[in-house]
Order: structure tokens, then C-alpha cells, then sequence
């Protein structure tokens, strides 16, 4: 029985590494993907109305602007993150002395937590803390030809590596939309951001993000069933993401049925998914057979294993609806591929599946299945409140997020016949029906997700490894303790007839002094000292597209 010495290391690793798991994946580069669809861009529709404009980048970034000491900076709006970072220079921004580095899809963020007078929107805060880049030689792309300077996390505080970094005993080092509500500017504590379709003719909106308010074209959003964010267990406070559950069964497939595959997320309604509303990836992560259910059964469908995605034919429409609160999000056949990242293998061009198996971001400690990134995001209007989240608030609610569905899958599908069949409804031939559910493509696993989800299993279980490894403690020391008494019982009754034993096989405790770390994989001994300096969201580098 080696339950102590092995077991219990090796929980206590995986939680260490699993603490820094990879959060997120994104795009690759801007200035990559402007080059793939240039020759498809169109202009969005202009007519903002009550909020700050969000730049569409070819559907795979959406970009706000913000000023640090008047300086503007173009930043990624990013739900799945808490930290604001800009390279650039921000003139008299005061060094905090304390360096922090990001992990990012784009690479490292390296550089001294700064501070300096923010403006978003209407709102302004003294004494912003953000990370100023002044390196970008870590980024892996050449950063200069970007569309944006930065980041702008928008994820709950807990989360925020500057923040605990800095832990000031004040609110000064919260992050940027922390500092704004906790500022009193506002009356209540929520935003919205609402994200268009490029290349969508039919589309009537542009992007928008507001605080506080909502865009009045879709009022009707705060009627919306409330999904309230702490239904989701999370095990420690830097894990809290805008997370909800779906239905039941919470994803209908290509074929009209549900998926049904359930949740990996120990303690909750097994049918539920756990999913984080994360503005910062391009394409949506979902569990393998969930990826497989909608592309395996496409005629002509490969999978890219380089990549870890599905490609398939342009003209291939494929329906997809989730679920929360009894609400359909039906999400557009435009969304479901992407022409914006096509690749061309022998003479056929191919367009990517957007709802891609969760690889990189594979939640180790369980805590959530689907990433729900931009493929789903353009077909929700989205608010999300911060309620008492924000500390000595006005709102004392728990936090809650509510979806307003923008698609309907009538209208879409005409979409779709004009955008990508010019016109021509191919969606019913024999070359488009899906193949039958037995004759399924899977994709395969790789070894290092194998090794994950069998780590997983493990974590996910660990309560009752622990309680059991502590029992068998308790017990064993209780059976040396009494075997102890009993031999020094024997010893001294002998001793009182004869000569003592020696010291040593007094107390031979065997089976317990080889307590070291001997035992643990090697792996994950690896997994902790080249993850020590990275913080809990690391943004791992993927290349989509080529
Ligand atoms: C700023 O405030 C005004 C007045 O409340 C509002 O009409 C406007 O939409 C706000 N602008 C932004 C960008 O939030
Ligand atoms: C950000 O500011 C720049 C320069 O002022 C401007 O050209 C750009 O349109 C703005 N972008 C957004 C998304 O508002
Ligand atoms: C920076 O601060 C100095 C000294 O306070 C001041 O003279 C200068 O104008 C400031 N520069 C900017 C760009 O605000
Ligand atoms: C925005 O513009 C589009 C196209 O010009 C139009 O159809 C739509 O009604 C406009 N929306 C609002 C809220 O004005
Ligand atoms: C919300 O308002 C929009 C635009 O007025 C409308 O199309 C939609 O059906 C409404 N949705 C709900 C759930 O009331
Ligand atoms: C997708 O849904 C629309 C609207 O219900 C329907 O007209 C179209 O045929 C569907 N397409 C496929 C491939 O199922």
C-alpha cells in the first residue's frame, strides 16, 4: 500500500500545475487573418448607438478603444480574462515596481504593473493598474502589425494576476470595470456587448459594448431568464470565470437531436454544461464527441490534426441551437464554418469548423466543458452583471448573466444561401445530407490528451482519494500505535523475564519514512517548475489557419 506517498503528491501537483492551466486559445495573428479574407471583407453597419464602438476584426477579434494618460489604445475586449495590458507609451504613468508576466495566445506579456488615468466610455479612474509592455519582442508575431496595443480584461477580479500581485488593501490595483462600478459612477453594475457578423449583409447592428445600460434596439434583453453565475462551483477564487449552466442536453445537433453528452464538472446536474461566456476566442471549445457530433457526419468533412479542428465544405449549412434558461440561441450556419479561415487541400477549399474539441484549454480540474468563444457570442446579445462581486457595491445580488438569442434559423438559412451558395439552395442535395450517426467520423485523440483526461478522472474524484488516503492513515498509525504498545507490552513483560530487544526494531515504522516526492511522475515534477512563473490564465499559442 503506497497510497500515502504516491497518491498524495501527486494530487497535490496535478492542483498545483492544474492551477495554471491554459486557459484560453486564440487566433493566430491579426495581420495573418486580415491576409487570409481581405478579398471577403465588406463594411459593417455603422449606426452605433448608445455605447462604444467594437471593431470587428474578420470575426476573429473585436477591439474597443480606451485612453491611459490621454493616450489612446486600441485593446481586445476579453470576458475570459482580469487584467489590462498596453504596449505603447503612456506618458507619466507611475511605476509600481512589481513586474508581472501574462501568458498569451500572441505570446508573453512582460513588464512592471504601472498606473495612470483610464478613460472607458464615459467613465474615467484614477490610478488604473495595468501592465505597460515595453518589450514586444516576446510576443511570437511581429506585434506591430496587430490592429490592437492591447488587452482589456473584463473577467471577475479574483482572477486578476495583477490584483493579487499588487494586493493592495485599498481597491486600487482591481481591475478596470471593478474600479468603475466600485467608483460609484454608475447605479447599477453590468455590461453588455453585443458583437456583429462581418461578411453579413443581413446583419442590421454594429458591435457595441455599454455599461450600465443596454443597447434600446434589444431592451427586451433584461426580461431574459437571469443565469446566475454562482450555480457554477469553481474550487478556488482565481478559477471564477462568467460561467452558466445550459439545459439539459444543452446543445440540438446538426441532425435536430440533442447532443447528449453530459458534464465533466463533479457536483453538477450531470445533463448541464458548465459554460464560460469568454469573448476572447475566436472559435468555440466544446468536448470531443460534441465537435465530432456536428462535423463527423459532414460528406467531405477531414480533420485537421495539426490544428485540432475540422474543416469541411463551404457550402455545407449545418444548424446548431443551445439552450440556457429555456431559450434556443440558434447559431447562424455562417458562424457554425468560417470562411473567414479557409485552407485549400488538393485544388478544394475547405472551411473551419468553429466549434472546435477542447484541447490547450482543457479544463485539468473539471470546472467547466464548453468555452463559449465568438462563433457563439454573434448570436447572443450579451449581459453580464457583476453584482456583489464588486466589493461595497450598491448590488448585493449574486452575479447573473442573461442572452438575448439575434438569430433566427429561417432567416439565417436565406443568409446562408446567399452569402455562400449565390443564391442557390444546395442545402437538401444528396452530397449535403448528413451520413448516418453509426458511420460517424471521430476525430482522434492525442496522447497528451489522453494523459489529461485521465488526470482528470483522477482529480475529479480526489475528495474521496484524499479521505481514503487520510483514513488509511489514520488507521495504519492507530495499528503501529497498538502494535507498538503491544510489543513494548511484550518487551517489558519479557524484559521483566530476560534482556531487551535493540531500539531500532522498537519502532519500525517501514512502510511510512519514505514519504519524499520519489514517486511522483515525472512529468508532473516537469509541469510544476516550468509553470511556477506563470499566471492561472496562461494563453496558449494556436495556429489556425495557414
Ligand atoms: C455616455 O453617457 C451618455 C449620457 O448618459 C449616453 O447617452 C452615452 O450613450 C454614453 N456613452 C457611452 C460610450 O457609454
Ligand atoms: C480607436 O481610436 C482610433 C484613433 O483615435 C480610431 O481611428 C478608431 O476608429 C477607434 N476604434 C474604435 C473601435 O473605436
Ligand atoms: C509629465 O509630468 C511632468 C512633470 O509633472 C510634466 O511637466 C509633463 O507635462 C507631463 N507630461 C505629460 C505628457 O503629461
Ligand atoms: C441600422 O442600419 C441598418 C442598415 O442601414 C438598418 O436596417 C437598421 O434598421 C438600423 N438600426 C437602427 C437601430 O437604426
Ligand atoms: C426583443 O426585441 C427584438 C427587437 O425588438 C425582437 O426582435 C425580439 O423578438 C424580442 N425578443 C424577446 C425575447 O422578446
Ligand atoms: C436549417 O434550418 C432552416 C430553418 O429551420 C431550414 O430551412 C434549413 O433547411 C436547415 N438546414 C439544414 C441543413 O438542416
Amino acid at each position: 500500500m503506497r497510497c500515502p506517498s504516491l497518491v498524495l503528491p501527486f494530487i497535490l501537483a496535478s492542483l498545483a500545475s492544474a492551477l495554471r492551466i491554459p486557459f484560453r486559445t486564440y487566433s493566430s495573428t491579426a495581420h495573418e487573418l486580415l491576409s487570409l479574407s481581405r478579398s471577403t471583407r465588406r463594411a459593417t453597419a455603422s449606426n452605433v448607438t448608445v455605447g462604444l464602438p467594437i471593431k470587428n476584426v474578420n470575426n476573429v477579434e473585436y477591439l474597443g478603444n480606451l485612453t491611459l494618460n490621454g493616450n489612446t489604445f486600441t485593446v481586445i475586449l476579453d470576458t475570459g480574462s482580469a487584467d489590462l495590458w498596453v504596449a505603447g507609451n503612456v506618458p507619466n504613468a507611475t511605476d509600481l515596481g512589481k513586474s508581472v508576466s501574462l501568458s498569451y495566445a500572441i505570446g508573453t506579456a512582460n513588464g512592471n504593473v504601472h498606473s495612470a488615468t483610464l478613460t472607458f466610455g464615459n467613465y474615467t479612474v484614477q490610478n488604473q493598474a495595468f501592465v505597460l509592455v515595453q518589450d514586444t519582442s516576446a510576443f511570437s508575431s511581429d506585434f506591430s502589425t496587430a490592429a490592437y496595443q492591447g488587452l482589456l480584461g473584463l473577467g471577475p477580479n479574483t482572477g486578476s494576476v495583477i490584483y493579487r500581485k499588487v494586493d493592495a488593501s485599498d481597491n486600487s490595483a482591481d481591475s478596470t470595470l471593478f474600479r468603475i462600478f466600485e467608483g460609484s459612477q454608475t447605479t447599477s453594475d453590468y455590461i453588455t456587448f453585443l458583437l456583429n457578423r462581418a461578411n453579413d449583409a443581413q446583419e442590421s447592428f454594429a458591435g457595441e459594448f455599454t455599461i450600465a445600460e443596454v443597447v434600446p434596439q434589444f431592451s427586451n434583453i433584461t426580461n431574459q431568464p437571469k443565469l446566475t453565475i454562482k450555480d457554477v462551483p469553481t474550487l478556488t477564487d482565481a478559477d471564477q470565470h462568467w460561467a452558466v449552466l445550459t439545459d439539459g442536453w444543452g446543445v440540438t445537433g446538426p441532425d435536430g437531436n440533442f447532443i447528449q453528452i453530459g458534464s465533466s464538472v463533479p457536483r453538477v446536474d450531470s445533463k448541464k454544461l458548465v459554460a464560460v461566456l469568454d469573448s476572447g476566442f475566436t472559435f468555440s471549445q466544446v468536448p470531443r464527441d460534441m465537435s465530432d457530433a456536428i462535423y463527423g457526419r459532414v460528406q467531405g468533412a477531414i480533420y485537421d490534426t495539426t490544428n485540432e479542428l475540422w474543416r469541411l465544405p463551404c457550402d455545407q449549412e449545418l444548424n446548431v441551437t443551445f439552450h440556457f434558461g429555456g431559450v434556443d440561441f440558434p447559431i447562424h450556419p455562417l458562424d457554425t464554418s468560417s470562411s473567414d479561415i479557409q485552407i485549400t487541400k488538393a485544388g478544394v477549399t475547405y472551411c473551419t469548423g468553429t466549434f472546435q474539441p477542447i484541447t490547450t484549454a482543457f479544463s485539468l480540474l473539471g470546472e467547466y466543458d464548453v468555452i463559449l468563444g465568438m462563433s457563439f457570442l454573434r448570436n447572443a446579445y450579451t449581459l453580464i452583471d457583476f453584482g456583489n462581486f464588486v466589493k461595497g457595491g450598491k448590488d448585493s445580488s449574486d452575479p447573473f448573466v442573461q442572452l438575448l438569442p439575434l438569430t433566427s434559423q429561417a432567416s439565417a438559412h436565406a443568409d446562408f444561401v446567399q452569402s455562400r451558395l449565390s443564391g442557390v439552395d444546395t442545402t437538401g442535395s444528396a452530397s449535403k445530407t448528413l451520413v448516418p450517426a453509426s458511420q460517424e467520423s471521430h476525430s482522434p485523440q492525442s496522447a497528451a490528451e489522453i494523459k489529461a483526461h485521465r488526470e482528470q478522472k483522477i482529480l475529479k474524484y480526489w475528495p474521496y482519494i484524499l479521505v481514503g488516503c487520510l483514513a488509511f492513515v489514520v488507521i495504519s498509525l492507530g495499528l503501529c500505535i497498538w502494535a507498538c504498545c503491544m510489543r513494548r507490552k511484550r518487551q517489558r513483560a519479557a524484559a521483566r523475564t530476560a534482556k531487551s530487544l535493540p531500539l531500532s526494531q522498537q519502532y519500525n515504522l517501514g512502510s511510512f519514512h519514505n514519504l519524499s516526492d520519489s514517486a511522483l511522475p515525472a512529468a508532473h515534477k516537469g509541469q510544476m517548475e516550468s509553470t511556477d512563473n506563470l499566471p492561472s490564465y496562461s494563453y496558449s499559442y494556436k495556429q489556425y489557419g495557414q
